[in-house]
């Protein structure tokens, strides 16, 4: 009257094994799961209960203790529901003699039997294999993100009734397999860089910063087209390789915004308000979540209007873009999603606007400037590589038709520079300039003489700190790449230091 099987919980990415003991004993009929279980999971009593009755057995009228080990670790998630049910089911002779404790089960149940779908199948079922698992049943609606997953015998189940007939052998479920997975290289867009006018300067700050994966900041009056850029920006980012499209998809899984797709193909580009909260911006919340700076790793999160976000929310994106992951304090644990993203900031220079610009007349006074550019402080403007400042298009600019770059155009040069990187640091775990660890920043960022000397010239010049010298070689390393040159010239190095005179000219 005893079993054990297994089940699996999710702290951030990671998935923990989970025994599942049940135990059914005479005495009065009671039903306790005991081993730390979330409210959640308390939940689940009744889910099983009604689940198992309307699967057509019943529920047996012993004293049923359930034990979730190692009990200190937090169990929370409905994904417990069906191994909960197997456990029962087991112990009660239900299900055959035959040992299935190797097996992890994974998904909810919904008080007809049927199987729901969970959130975060993906991250599971990697964990698991991982730690040696051979097999796992999963919800039939998630089969297409497990799928991906090869060497793994994945099993997508509708209903309690066909994992009960698979363990009696009674009925035959294949292992599946997504076989329809192909990263995308080129997709639909219904923007292009092609609609952009003028603004050439922008257009080349931007086209370096994608190809670097470099953060970006972008200031100029209202109307001169920095949202519009911005928002142009997928139609030239790099190909996202099968590793990230899989570390993506990992994120987007947990969140429950997957839909029952397969593999995200697609770099992703995050635009929140202004109005965002700092856990919708960093990730928390009673059940943690993801937050937009993990919703937009291995892509670009864009912050329109930089100084309307509130001042903690730009606080603590400090700490994701240094680390590239993010930590969420819960109450007895820290969980870490990864948070490698692009950063994509744009501004005006004032509040009306149009301070330092050519033809209106800025009507702000100094202290309101002073204070609006003082919402971003200087350890945030010291992680951003690249700073743009742009005019309003000209006439001329805006009226000719033809001979403007298109995205595909971009793009090919972009992808160009990534093929070098990738190829550069293919023993280094990573994929780009920006994520160069200082260490080997000596190693490939090497600079001759007169470089040298220019960047000596420039630090006396605009006081540089220590982490802008390291993002200026990154930078200049970027443009050296576009310009397929082994070598970092005074060129590039001339072009890389432009990127870094406008905090300046704006912040003193
Ligand atoms: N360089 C440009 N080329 C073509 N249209 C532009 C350009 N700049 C601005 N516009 C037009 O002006 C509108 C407002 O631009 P927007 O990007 O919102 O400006 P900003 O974000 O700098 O205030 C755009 O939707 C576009 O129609
Ligand atoms: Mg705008």
């Amino acid at each position: 009257m005893y079993s054990k099987i297994k089940t699996c919980v999710l702290q951030g990415l990671s998935g923990h094994i989970v025994e599942v003991e049940a135990d059914l004993s005479r005495g009065l009929p009671v039903f306790n799961i005991v081993g730390l279980p979330d409210i959640a999971i308390k939940e689940s009593k009744e889910r099983v209960r009604t689940a198992i009755k309307n699967s057509g057995y019943e529920f047996p009228l012993n004293r049923i203790t359930i034990n979730l080990a190692p009990a200190n670790l937090k169990k929370d998630g409905s994904q417990m529901d069906l191994s909960i049910a197997i456990g029962i089911l087991s112990a009660d002779g239900i299900i055959g003699i035959k040992d299935n404790s190797e097996i992890v089960f994974i998904g909810e149940l919904s008080l007809d039997g049927k199987i729901s779908p969970i959130d975060g199948a993906l991250p599971m079922v990697i964990s698991m294999r991982e730690l040696n698992i051979k097999k796992c049943i999963i919800p039939f609606d998630n089969r297409e993100e497990c799928g991906i997953i090869s060497d793994m015998e994945i099993i997508p189940v509708k209903n309690l009734n066909e994992v009960i007939d698979y363990l009696n052998g009674e009925l035959i479920l294949d292992s599946y397999k997504n076989e329809k997975i192909k990263i995308m290289e080129n997709s639909e867009f219904s923007m292009d860089f092609s609609d952009i006018k003028g603004q050439e300067g922008l257009k080349r700050a931007l086209e370096v910063a994608v190809a670097g994966n470099h953060n970006i900041l972008i200031i100029g009056p209202p109307g001169s087209g920095k949202t519009m850029a911005a928002r142009r920006l997928p139609t030239i980012l790099p190909k996202l390789s099968f590793e990230e499209a899989v570390e993506v998809t990992k994120i987007y899984s947990v969140s429950g915004m997957l839909n029952s797709k397969s593999l995200i193909t697609e770099r992703p580009f995050r635009s929140p308000h202004h109005t965002a909260s700092q856990v919708s911006i960093i990730g928390g919340g009673r059940i943690p979540r993801p937050g937009e700076v993990s919703l937009s790793h291995n892509g670009v999160l864009f912050l329109d209007e930089l100084p309307e976000f509130q001042k903690n929310v730009l606080e603590v994106l400090r700490q994701p873009l240094e680390d590239g992951v993010v930590h969420i304090s819960r109450i007895n644990a820290t969980l870490t999603y990864p948070a490698k993203f692009m950063f994509v900031a744009s501004m005006n220079p004032c509040p009306c606007g149009f301070y330092g610009d050519p033809i209106h007349s800025c009507t702000c006074s100094q202290s309101s400037i002073n204070r609006y550019l003082g919402r971003i402080s200087n350890p945030l403007l010291d992680r951003i590589d690249i700073h743009i400042d742009v005019m309003p298009v000209e006439y001329e600019d805006l009226k000719v038709e033809s001979n403007v770059e298109t995205s595909a155009a971009i793009r090919s040069r972009v992808i160009r520079a990534q093929d070098i990187q990738i190829e550069r640091y293919k023993n280094d775990k990573i994929y780009n300039n920006s994520q160069i660890p200082n260490k080997d920043i000596k190693k490939y960022c090497k600079l001759n003489n007169s470089s040298e000397k220019i960047i000596k010239n420039a630090f006396a010049k605009y006081k540089f700190s220590a982490r802008t010298y390291n993002k200026l070689l990154k930078v200049a390393r970027t443009i050296a790449d576009l310009d397929s040159k082994e070598d970092i010239e005074d060129k590039h190095i001339l072009e890389a230091i432009r990127y870094r005179t406008l905090d300046k000219k704006y912040w003193g």
